[in-house]
């Protein structure tokens, strides 16, 4: 059975859901934050250590502004409600991406990060304004400032996942087959599930079902 360390997922179909279920995409945006919950419950119970959420690309600032507020909303007043729940649990918050929004929200998340540092049950690593070419383009311009060469070893530390494994399971939700700008070079041999749901509609069982499957898969790594 594989050992399983690191879920990463594109938590996609948020806006599809909304429009079918309650006639506007934020609506489903908000729905979309119980599945979120439900998932990082579901984490700890089946002891993954890393839990890599995308939740905004470097591509989601062409939608609408109306949205993108919206969404920025959502996550601030989720912080702002869970997360001394959140440090209780042991849950550590890591951004991945520049924090290049409100003031308010920089704070938050800065707060975030420092608060539950510690913390060592559950990393989750939340991909917020992160897009994967920006990342590895960022990290070749460090490595060529500090005259380091170029080996796998030192562009992974200089990747915004430096110290954390590479994701052993990508999951996408809403029925698309796309990695759009996620975690190009830390994918490379992740076991990757596209799942027709939207996520709203993504439940415990679903996502148990995809861990079952991944512990009996037959990772190779270029081996027989
Ligand atoms: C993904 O859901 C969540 C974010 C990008 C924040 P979408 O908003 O992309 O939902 P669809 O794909 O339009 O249904
Ligand atoms: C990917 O979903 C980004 C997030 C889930 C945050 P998108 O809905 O933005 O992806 P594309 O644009 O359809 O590829
Ligand atoms: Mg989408």
């Amino acid at each position: 059975m594989n050992p399983l360390n690191h879920v990463a997922i594109i938590m996609d179909g948020n806006g599809r859901w909304g429009l079918k279920y309650r006639n506007s995409r934020n609506e489903g945006h908000k729905e979309g934050l119980k599945t979120v919950e439900i998932i990082i419950k579901s984490s700890i119970k089946n002891k993954i250590k890393f839990l890599t959420l995308y939740a905004f690309s470097t591509e989601n600032w062409k939608r609408p502004k109306k949205e993108i507020n919206y969404l920025f909303k959502l996550l601030e007043n989720f912080l702002s409600r869970k997360l001394d729940d959140i440090h209780k649990q042991n849950i550590r918050i890591k951004v991945l991406g520049y924090k290049k929004f409100s003031k308010k929200l920089n704070f938050l998340l800065n707060f975030a990060e420092k608060k539950t540092i510690k913390n060592s049950k559950l990393q989750i690593n939340l991909a917020l304004n992160y897009g994967s070419k920006s990342e590895l383009i960022n990290a070749f311009k460090k490595i060529k400032r500090n005259k380091i060469k170029i080996n796998e070893k030192n562009l992974e530390k200089n990747l915004q996942t430096n110290n954390i494994p590479d994701p052993d399971i990508l999951i996408r939700t809403g029925n698309t087959k796309r990695l759009s700008n996620f975690l190009l070079w830390q994918l490379a041999y992740s076991e990757i599930f596209f799942e027709k749901k939207l996520w709203p509609a993504f439940t415990e069982k679903d996502y148990i079902k995809i861990i079952k499957e991944y512990k009996n898969v037959k990772r190779n790594f270029g081996r027989i």
